[in-house]
């Protein structure tokens, strides 16, 4: 039996806080009344943020039409949910790159990557509302694994290369091992960050959408997707023909084809084949 979220929580210790920036973009953001100029403050405090937002509005993977030189051409130009995105995303990078050492760390951080592009992609091919909030459900999906790198760095690492090697499953043998999976820890995680309730079910449910809770399958579902094509690219660890089940279920949760499927997947592996040059930079 898997164990109380009360019990992964004592077994797990302190949890990385969201950085102060971060949180506080997040606040900022979310506020109505937020103008560029009050995000531009708090995100100005940062200077490696700063830059980073800076080389990101210039890369691929926004397609910006010239270049970006000022932070407050950055918000104009990408927008309060966009650069939410990417503030989450440099928060998210600084954590997987504390988790598992050496090749497991690039390739789960990679893999993050291209299923937050994945993600974005299928949420716009499905003309779901909230596309970043797919982007930032792509990015975070495993940041549980990260977390278990962290907190047990000998054991967890032993797994994953385990998983590599012989290409099973790491829930399986996750629960096996520690009585508690990479996505319960992930939304143990997410939800101490107060980050929002349909974040806090894909990082929960990626790997078995139709158990999120009523009203919030939709993401899920959609950052399901995006982890299987991601693997299916061969970014990140494990075969892609396990993830099968959870494409099933978000094939029924977001009434999609088997035709209309693989209509979606083969345009966003262009798009994301065109956005992969920029994950170098990242
Ligand atoms: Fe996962
Ligand atoms: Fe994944």
């Amino acid at each position: 039996m898997p164990i109380t979220p009360q019990e992964l929580i004592a077994n797990l210790g302190d949890l990385p806080p969201l950085p102060q920036v971060a949180s506080q973009v997040l606040r900022v953001s979310a506020d109505p009344d937020a103008t560029a100029e009050d995000l531009r403050k708090v995100i100005s405090m940062d200077q490696a943020l700063t830059s980073q937002i800076l080389k990101i509005s210039n890369s691929a993977m926004f397609g910006m039409m010239r270049e970006v030189t000022t932070l407050t051409q950055a918000i104009m130009a990408l927008g309060f949910s966009t650069i939410k995105s990417v503030v989450i995303a440099s928060s998210a990078k600084n954590l997987y790159h504390r988790g598992a050492v050496g090749l497991e760390e690039r390739l789960i951080w990679e893999h993050a990557l291209v299923s937050a592009l994945a993600s974005r992609a299928f949420a716009r091919s499905l003309r779901f509302p909230r596309v970043e909030e797919a982007f930032i459900g792509g990015l975070l999906h495993d940041i549980g694994k990260s977390v278990m790198g962290v907190k047990f760095p000998e054991r967890y690492g032993a797994l994953l290369r385990t998983v590599y090697n012989e290409q099973g499953t790491s829930l399986d043998l996750e629960l096996e091992t520690f009585g508690f999976d990479h996505t319960m820890v992930g939304e143990a995680l997410v939800s101490r960050w107060n980050l929002a309730p349909g974040l806090q079910a894909a990082v929960r449910w990626h790997h078995d959408p139709s158990e999120a809770p009523d009203g919030l399958r939709e993401l899920p579902a959609i950052v399901a997707l995006g982890n299987q094509l991601a693997l299916e690219e061969k970014v990140g660890i494990g075969d892609p023909s396990h993830l099968q089940g959870a494409t099933t279920q978000a094939m029924a949760i977001l009434r999609l084809s088997e035709e209309a499927l693989a209509d979606f997947k083969e345009g966003i592996r262009d798009a994301i084949e065109q956005d992969k040059s920029m994950i170098a930079e990242f």
